[in-house]
């Protein structure tokens, strides 16, 4: 099969601890499935964003990569994804600015024509128990990973709106998918800021969905498990906590930010087309109860 390629659809175990299987290359390339179409990712420089832009950009998708502060990790994703064949740019922004979210939006459409899918990666974690947790640290993490996604969600709704059907490059007027977390159902004690915030989330999406259906604008969320990424590795780096991760998971191994990438390029593909108000869980099995398997 002919398509754009990308060194990221096999990280390999370079900096992998022993205890890590590591990624499951994929037997087929993912395909220009996306051929033509112009992609925004929010927080694109490291761990699943970087992931998820680098397989837009493979399936034919150019793709506009938003960060907060760091020049140098994006200036890296955008030279991959202009090695893979895209047009690619970097757009820096606080998602949970409106200013800033309004700037990204109209940077990317000035830089690509315009945008076609958007996804809405940016997020982070401050966790603290729930009697010890500030206002700032609930207000930061609902700020980026709720109010963010409700600003860029709109900003790119009203561009979807305005260039109406696309049909030359793709059957839907625009595509939204949201990062979530199995968190969006899994309570989690010390992180009830980022629970909060994904449950949230959840029903945003489905609320923009429902609203958006009639103008062939699709709206979905993947929700990762455990995924090897800098968010979380106090849960991966040791081997005595990624056995003790490692048993919340009926798959037996800690997800790839490539396993996540892969469906977001599925839902953001015309395969995807009658699909929305979805959340498909990336998270090998992780919000089906594992405990239960031999208990209850
Ligand atoms: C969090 C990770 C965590 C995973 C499973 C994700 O949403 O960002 O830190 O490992 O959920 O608990």
């Amino acid at each position: 099969m002919n398509g754009r390629t990308s060194d990221a659809r096999d990280s390999g175990r370079e900096g992998l601890p022993s205890h890590i299987p590591g990624t499951v290359t994929p037997r087929e390339p993912l395909g220009e499935i996306l051929k033509g179409q112009k992609a925004l990712v929010t927080g694109g420089t490291s761990g699943i964003g970087r992931a998820v832009a680098l397989a837009l950009a493979e399936a034919g998708a150019d793709v506009a990569v938003n960060h907060l502060s760091d020049s140098e990790a994006v200036a890296e994703v955008v030279d991959a994804l202009e090695a893979a064949g895209a047009t690619a740019l970097s757009v820096q922004g606080d998602v949970s600015s409106e200013e800033d979210v309004e700037r990204m939006i109209s940077e990317s459409c000035d830089a690509l024509g315009t945008i076609d899918i958007l996804v809405n990666n940016a997020g982070i974690q401050k966790d603290a128990r729930f009697a010890d947790m500030t206002l700032d640290e609930w207000n930061d993490v609902i700020g980026v990973n709720l109010t963010g996604q409700f600003l860029c969600a709109r900003a790119a709704v009203r561009e979807f709106l305005a260039h109406g059907d696309r049909t030359e490059v793709c059957a839907a007027a625009g595509k939204i998918i949201g990062i979530s977390s199995v968190h969006d159902v899994i309570p989690w004690a010390g992180h009830v800021n980022y629970a909060a915030s994904k449950g949230g989330a959840q029903l945003m999406m489905k609320s923009i969905a429902q609203e958006l259906a009639p103008y062939r604008i699709r709206v979905n969320s993947v929700a990762p498990g455990a995924i090897r990424t800098p968010i979380n590795e106090q849960a991966w780096r040791d081997r005595d906590d990624y056995e003790e991760l490692v048993r919340l998971i009926p798959a037996g191994r800690i997800g790839e930010a490539e396993d996540v990438a892969r469906a977001v390029v599925w839902l953001a593909s015309d395969h995807a087309d009658y699909v929305t108000g979805a959340t498909l869980y990336v998270d090998g099995g992780m919000q089906l109860y594992p405990g239960f398997s031999e208990a209850g």
